[in-house]
């Protein structure tokens, strides 16, 4: 009888255990399938990892977890820009006119992430494609609006900015990321959605 119980104790215990590894497994393949289509493939795994179980193979929400990695991204990254801004080491007005552009530029950027984030989350199947055509241009525009930053900067050669550059570059990968991964759910259609009627 208590050998019983143990066998079973042990039994449901390897079960446990073997779920719990085939799941973690499992989140890990999930997030590098999505990832497949991204150019900047380690760093999207990095950032989108903690999606995993949440997003599993519906790329609805890779698309929504992309978008909003580079939201909280490209935020820092503007507090970051603020806080240069106020720094005595680039004083020059020709630096502080830069920066005032980056500073305008980022903001314009996180309302095209915001916008797009809003669509994402209220996607319908018959206003599917119009949505995300919508999304897949205020994404580009992002884009754009952070070259325009890095080219403000082109020539510079002081530390920081050197570190700027590095921090609005990787906010362009995330953004490259998070498009590529909008662009697949356009190519999977309305269909691919989860919506009630
Ligand atoms: C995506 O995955 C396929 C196999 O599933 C592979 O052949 C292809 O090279 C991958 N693409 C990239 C960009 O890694
Ligand atoms: C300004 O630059 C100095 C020297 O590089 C640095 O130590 C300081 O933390 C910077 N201050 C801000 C607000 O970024
Ligand atoms: C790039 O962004 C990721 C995700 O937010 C962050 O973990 C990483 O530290 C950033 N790298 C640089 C160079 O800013």
């Amino acid at each position: 009888m208590t050998v019983l119980s143990f066998s079973i104790a042990l039994l449901l215990l390897a079960c446990v255990t073997w779920q719990t590894l085939a799941w973690s497994n499992m989140a890990d393949d999930y997030v590098k399938d999505a990832c497949n289509v991204t150019q900047y493939q380690d760093l999207c795994i990095h950032s989108l990892a903690p999606f995993s179980k949440w997003a599993r193979q519906d790329p609805c929400r890779w698309a929504q977890a992309a978008v909003s990695v580079t939201t909280d991204e490209t935020k820092r990254v503007t507090h970051y820009v603020i806080n240069l801004k106020k720094n005595e080491t680039l004083r020059g007005t020709r630096e502080q006119r830069t920066l005032s552009d980056c500073i305008e530029c980022f903001g314009d950027s996180i309302d095209n992430l915001h916008k797009s984030l809003g669509e994402l989350r209220s996607l319908k199947s018959v206003t599917f494609d119009t949505q995300m055509k919508n999304v897949q241009t205020w994404m580009s525009a992002g884009l754009t609006s952070e070259d325009t930053c890095l080219d403000g900067f082109n020539g510079y050669k002081e530390r920081q900015v050197k570190n700027l550059c590095n921090r609005v570059l990787n906010v362009t990968y995330m953004n490259s990321n998070a498009l590529a991964l909008v662009n697949k759910l356009a190519e999977d259609g309305g269909g691919s959605i989860n919506t009630s009627p």
